[in-house]
Formats: C-alpha cells, sequence, structure tokens
C-alpha cells in the first residue's frame, strides 16, 4: 500500500507520550468533604462509595489523608447542626464551615475552598431567601435581590476563618459581584472567587443530595440554576460573572457539558474549572460494582476528557483515588 499518512507510526510505545495532548496531574484536582456538625463519628455515604461524612473534629484528619495521595486542595461543605428558614448557621462564626476551616487552614497546607450557598442550611433547602407563597407555587421559590446580602456574608465569614477561595453555587443572578464587594469591604481583597458560572439544573446531583442534605423540601431549582437545553446562554452567565470580578470559572456538571467547557475555554482567558458531580461519581461506581466498568480506567477517561475540552481544574470525588495513577 502507497500511504503517505500512517497515524499509527505514533501510537507505539515510547513515541505515544511524547505526542500526548493531554495530561491528568493530581496538582490540578480538587477533593470535596463533607463536615457534619450533627455526628462525632464518620460516616460513609451510601450513594457516594469510599466518601464519607465527617465530624467538625475529624476534618484536619480527612485533609491530610487527601493530602497523602498528592492532591493539595479541597473544596468544604458542611452540614449544620440546624437548620432555619434564612439559613443562619451558614455565615456563624462558630458554624460547621467556619469551624472546620478554622482548623485545616491551622493545622494543614491544604489549599482551602469552600462553597458558598444556603441550600444545605436552609430548613427548606432552597438556595436562598423564600417568596411569600412559594410552597403554593413551586415554580418560583426563591427571591434573588435578598439573597445576595446572605451569600455576601457567607463568603466573607468563610475567607475570616482562613478559607483561600470562595466558591459560590446558588446560581443567585449578581452573586459574584455582592460577595467580591463584601470580600473587598471586610478587608479579604486576595481571596479569590471561583464561580459556579455555569450550573445546570441536572438529575446528577442526586447523590450529593443525600451526602449534604441538601434536597429541596418542595419544588425544584429550575428557575435559578440553568437549563440543560442552553449553551449559549452559559456564555451569556460567565459574561456577567466576569464582569463582576470572577477568578475561576466553572461548568457543573462536567461530562455532559464538555461543548460548554470548550466553548468558555475559547471565549475567556480566566481558568476554567469543571464540577464531576456526585451522579457522574456513582453511576461509573454502580457499573464498576456490577463488573460492567473498570473503574479506575472508567474515571481516568472521564477527567482526560474534562482536560481535552478545555478544564484546567476538576473538582472530583475521584481525586484520591486517581492521585497515584495520574
Ligand atoms: C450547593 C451545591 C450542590 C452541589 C454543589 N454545591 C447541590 C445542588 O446544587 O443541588 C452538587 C455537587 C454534586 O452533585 O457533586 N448548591
Ligand atoms: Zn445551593
Amino acid at each position: 500500500m502507497d500511504l503517505t499518512d500512517r497515524p499509527r507510526r505514533l501510537r507505539r510505545d515510547g513515541i505515544r507520550p511524547l505526542v500526548s495532548e493531554t495530561r491528568l496531574d493530581a496538582r490540578d484536582l480538587v477533593a470535596p468533604i463533607f463536615v457534619d456538625a450533627t455526628t462525632d463519628e464518620r460516616l460513609p455515604i451510601e450513594s457516594m462509595p469510599n466518601q464519607e461524612r465527617v465530624p467538625v473534629d475529624g476534618a484536619v484528619d480527612r485533609v491530610e489523608e487527601i493530602r497523602e495521595t498528592g492532591v493539595e486542595a479541597v473544596m468544604v461543605f458542611g452540614i449544620p447542626e440546624s437548620k432555619d428558614e434564612r439559613g443562619t448557621r451558614a455565615w456563624a462564626e462558630d458554624g460547621v464551615v467556619q469551624e472546620a476551616v478554622r482548623r485545616i487552614t491551622a493545622e494543614t497546607d491544604a489549599y482551602v475552598i469552600t462553597d458558598v450557598c444556603l441550600c444545605e442550611f436552609t430548613s427548606h433547602g432552597h438556595c436562598g431567601v423564600l417568596e411569600a407563597d412559594a410552597e403554593s407555587d413551586p415554580t418560583l421559590t426563591v427571591r434573588n435581590d435578598p439573597t445576595l446580602d446572605l451569600l455576601a456574608k457567607t463568603a466573607v465569614s468563610h475567607a475570616a476563618a482562613g478559607a483561600d477561595m470562595v466558591a459560590p453555587s446558588s446560581m443567585t443572578d449578581g452573586m459574584v459581584g455582592a460577595i467580591r464587594e463584601g470580600l473587598d469591604e471586610a478587608g479579604h481583597a486576595s481571596v479569590p472567587i471561583m464561580s459556579y458560572a455555569a450550573k445546570y439544573e441536572s438529575a446528577f446531583y442526586g447523590p450529593f443530595r443525600d451526602a449534604a442534605d441538601g434536597a429541596p423540601a418542595f419544588g425544584d431549582r429550575r428557575h435559578y440554576q440553568m437549563d440543560p437545553a442552553n449553551g449559549r446562554e452559559a456564555l451569556r452567565e460567565v459574561g456577567l460573572d466576569v464582569e463582576q470580578g470572577a477568578d475561576v470559572l466553572m461548568v457543573k456538571p462536567a461530562l455532559a457539558y464538555l461543548d460548554v467547557v470548550r466553548a468558555i475555554r475559547d471565549s475567556f482567558d480566566h481558568p476554567v474549572a469543571a464540577y464531576n458531580v456526585s451522579g457522574e461519581y456513582a453511576m461509573v461506581h454502580a457499573a464498576a460494582e456490577k463488573g460492567w466498568l473498570d473503574l479506575e480506567a472508567a474515571a481516568y477517561e472521564s477527567l482526560l476528557a474534562m482536560k481535552r475540552a478545555g478544564a484546567d481544574l476538576i473538582v472530583t470525588y475521584f481525586a484520591e483515588t486517581l492521585a497515584d495513577r495520574v
């Protein structure tokens, strides 16, 4: 055969790594952790194998375990001791996230990112202040503007506890600007914001809502999280967050939204993050348990695809499992 182009030449061992376009690195990964103020022992999370809720006292050990694998960054989620209408424990100085962050930053060198949202702290489980008639009209539940101040207070309290970066996830219009202003006024101008800029109303958050006890008590999040049908709208959302001072732009979930990761990568210069969410984790585990998939190979390929699509960093429950493989 008279072929001039034989791409197979570059697929042999030896040359393969030299021409590889994408690499995963443990230093690109962020491991989520769940700190639970209602327990004094570690509790496995049933829908997320190998993930646990840890007591405040166990937060440092949990982070050390992660750092031993080579992963240096964690994202802290909190389950408070009590919940109320407005989610007041979200910005309490002695709240679960604040206490955990204080210990982690005092005792480890981890880079500590906090999720800034109210859904784990409100009795109704929505990501903000409720409309008066929310229960009778579940298509419109959260009031946008009155929520902004609460998010800013929450972010400031996280920074005061020592958080290195804050990550607002409520999809409240104007949240990045409100948080930036709050942080700057409180003397935290050097704390960056990683915005969950394009966060979709997704079926893939199911296991997380067990893990963090943050499922809405009624209705859904369709009027604040994005419609999975929309790609162009993500660029608009991201553009607004950039104008308001976002430092890192996140897409969530990751696997089903790699076109969005790519579009943002191509349109903005900011670092792009992908959140490989709980449902993406759970489905690989479930298939592997049945013997239908190789867990590590499927997880590795998924994360590699996120990087290939343009993600600089990846928030993933696979961080520890894959750290020594990457
Ligand atoms: C809080 C928040 C959620 C996730 C991250 N931050 C839940 C939600 O929006 O319902 C989901 C993470 C995951 O599924 O792994 N707003
Ligand atoms: Zn929320």
